[in-house]
C-alpha cells in the first residue's frame, strides 16, 4: 500500500545557534543516511557558520537545515563574495512537505537583504535546485587511467629542472596552500580555503580514508621552491597470478605552470604497483587530454559540479568581467527573487559593464538560472534556446550575449562543500 503525501505545512525557520549542532547533525545524518565518527563530525563543526544557518522547526522539533558558507570565489575577472550552500537536510519524517522550499526561499531572502549577489552549492541530486532558480555552470569529468596507455604525447611540456619530493601532507600545508593560493585566481569557480578547510582535505582519519591507504604527497620542485604537487591515496592489490594492480586515488593536483603540471601528472600515472589512476572531479578543460598520447585512455566520465544562483541580478552582472562587447535588453523571469524580474539592458565590453534597469523592448528572455548556469563563465546560450528554456526575441541577440558572457579558461570549484 502507497501512503498518501503529507500535507505541507509552514515551519518556523530561525538561526541556530552553536549548542543545537548534536540536533543539526542528528537531522543531517538521519537524511544523508551518514553516521559521522567523533573526529568527522567536529571537523563538520568546524566549518559552520552559525550566524548563517537557518533551521526549520515543527514545533520544538528540528527538522530542516542549512547554512551559508562566507566564500572568496573566482569569477571572470577576479574574485568575489559568494555564499556556499550547504549541509541541506530534511528529516525523512517531513520530506515533501515544503521544508526545503521554506529553507531556500528564507535563505535567498536574507542574501538579498544583506546585500550578496550570489550562492553556490553542490548538489546531492541534479533534479533538486533549478526550481530555486540555481543554475548548472559547472560540469566536471571523472578519469579512470590505466597505468598502461598513458603515455604523454612528445608535444607535453617538461623541465629537467625539475625533482620530485615525497612528503607527509599535514607536514607540507604551507607549500599546498601556497601553490593554491596562486592558481585559484586563474580560474572560475575556485575558492579561497580557510583553516577549516585545509584540515578537512588533509585528514586522514578512517573515516577520511574511505578504506583506502593513508593519503600521500609528491611535490614537485626546482631550486626556486615547490612548483605543484599532488595528494592520493592507494589503495594496493594484487591479482592471484601476483601481479601488481594497485589503484592510484587522486583527490587534488595544482601546480604553478605546464611543465610541473605533466611532471606531478606523470608522478601519480607513474606510481610503481599500481595499474590504474582513478581521479573523480577534474575541470572539463584539464590540460591533461592534450598531454597524454591517446586521449580515449583517460576513459572519462562527465557530471554537475556547481550550480549558481544570481541572488542579486544588479549587483552579480557588475561584479564580473565580459569576454567580448555587447548591448542587449534582457527580460528576466524569476518567481523566486521576484527583485531581479524585468528588463534589464546589459552594456558591456572588455574593460567593463553596467546592467540598469530599461523600458526598451526585450531581445531576449530567460529564466535567472540560465544567467547563473552562464555566470561563471562554461555555458554558451545556444542550447538554451533550443531547450526551449531561452527566447531569442532579436536576431543575433542571444549570441551577443553569450559571446560576452563565456570565459576563455573553463569554471571548476574542485572541491565539494
Ligand atoms: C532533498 C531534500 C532536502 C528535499 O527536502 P523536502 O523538504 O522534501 O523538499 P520540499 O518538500 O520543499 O520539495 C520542494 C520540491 O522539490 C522536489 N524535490 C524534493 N526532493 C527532490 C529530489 N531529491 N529530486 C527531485 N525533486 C525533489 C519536491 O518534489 C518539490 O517539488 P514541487 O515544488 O514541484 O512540489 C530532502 O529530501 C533531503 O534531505 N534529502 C536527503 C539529503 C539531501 O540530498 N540533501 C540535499 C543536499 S544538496
Amino acid at each position: 500500500m502507497t501512503s498518501l503525501p503529507s500535507p505541507r505545512f509552514s515551519p518556523r525557520i530561525r538561526t541556530l545557534d552553536k549548542s543545537e549542532w548534536p540536533d543539526w547533525i542528528g537531522v543531517f545524518q538521519e537524511a544523508f543516511n551518514e553516521e559521522f565518527p567523533p573526529e568527522r563530525n567536529a571537523r563538520f563543526e568546524s566549518m559552520i557558520e552559525f550566524d548563517r544557518s537557518l533551521g526549520a522547526f515543527d514545533g520544538d522539533q528540528l527538522v530542516g537545515t542549512t547554512v551559508g558558507c562566507s566564500f572568496s570565489m573566482t569569477v571572470p575577472g577576479g574574485p568575489q563574495p559568494v555564499c556556499g550552500v550547504t549541509a541541506v537536510a530534511v528529516l525523512p519524517s517531513h520530506r515533501r512537505r515544503g521544508v526545503l522550499s521554506a529553507l531556500m526561499r528564507r535563505q535567498l531572502a536574507d542574501l538579498h537583504e544583506s546585500g550578496e549577489a550570489l550562492a553556490a552549492l553542490y548538489a546531492s541530486e541534479a533534479g533538486i535546485y533549478g526550481r530555486y532558480g540555481y543554475g548548472r555552470a559547472v560540469d566536471n569529468l571523472f578519469f579512470d587511467i590505466p597505468r598502461r596507455g598513458s603515455e604523454f604525447a612528445p608535444h607535453a611540456p617538461s623541465d629537467p629542472a625539475l625533482r620530485v619530493r615525497v612528503v607527509k601532507p599535514s607536514e607540507a600545508r604551507e607549500e599546498l596552500a601556497k601553490v593554491f593560493e596562486a592558481v585559484r585566481t586563474t580560474r572560475p569557480g575556485l575558492y579561497a580555503r580557510d583553516e577549516a578547510r585545509w584540515n578537512g582535505i588533509l585528514a586522514d582519519d578512517e573515516s577520511a580514508r574511505h578504506g583506502n591507504g593513508p593519503q600521500r604527497c609528491v611535490i614537485a620542485e626546482d631550486d626556486s621552491g615547490t612548483r605543484g604537487y599532488a595528494l592520493f591515496r592507494v589503495k594496493p592489490s594484487f591479482t592471484e597470478h601476483d601481479v601488481p594492480e594497485g589503484e592510484v586515488l587522486l583527490s587534488e593536483l595544482f601546480a604553478l605552470d605546464p611543465a610541473a603540471y605533466a611532471f606531478v601528472w606523470r608522478q601519480v600515472l607513474d606510481r610503481d604497483l599500481c595499474s590504474r589512476l582513478r581521479a573523480w572531479n577534474r575541470p572539463v578543460d584539464d590540460p591533461l587530454m592534450h598531454m597524454i598520447a591517446e586521449p580515449r585512455m583517460l576513459r572519462a566520465g562527465w557530471l554537475d559540479e556547481m550550480w549558481v544562483r544570481v541572488v542579486d541580478v544588479e549587483r552579480a552582472m557588475t561584479a564580473r568581467a565580459y569576454s567580448a562587447a555587447a548591448d542587449v535588453v534582457v527580460e528576466v523571469t524569476d518567481p523566486v527573487c521576484p527583485w531581479n524580474e524585468g528588463r534589464w539592458r546589459l552594456s558591456c565590453d572588455r574593460e567593463g559593464s553596467t546592467w540598469s534597469r530599461t523600458t526598451d523592448p526585450a531581445e531576449l528572455r530567460l529564466p535567472a538560472s540560465v544567467l547563473g548556469a552562464a555566470y561563471l563563465g562554461g555555458r554558451p546560450l545556444g542550447p538554451y534556446h533550443s531547450a526551449g528554456v531561452a527566447d531569442e526575441l532579436r536576431h543575433g541577440a542571444l549570441r551577443a550575449l553569450s559571446s560576452a558572457m563565456i570565459w576563455e579558461i573553463a569554471p571548476w570549484g574542485g572541491l565539494v562543500f
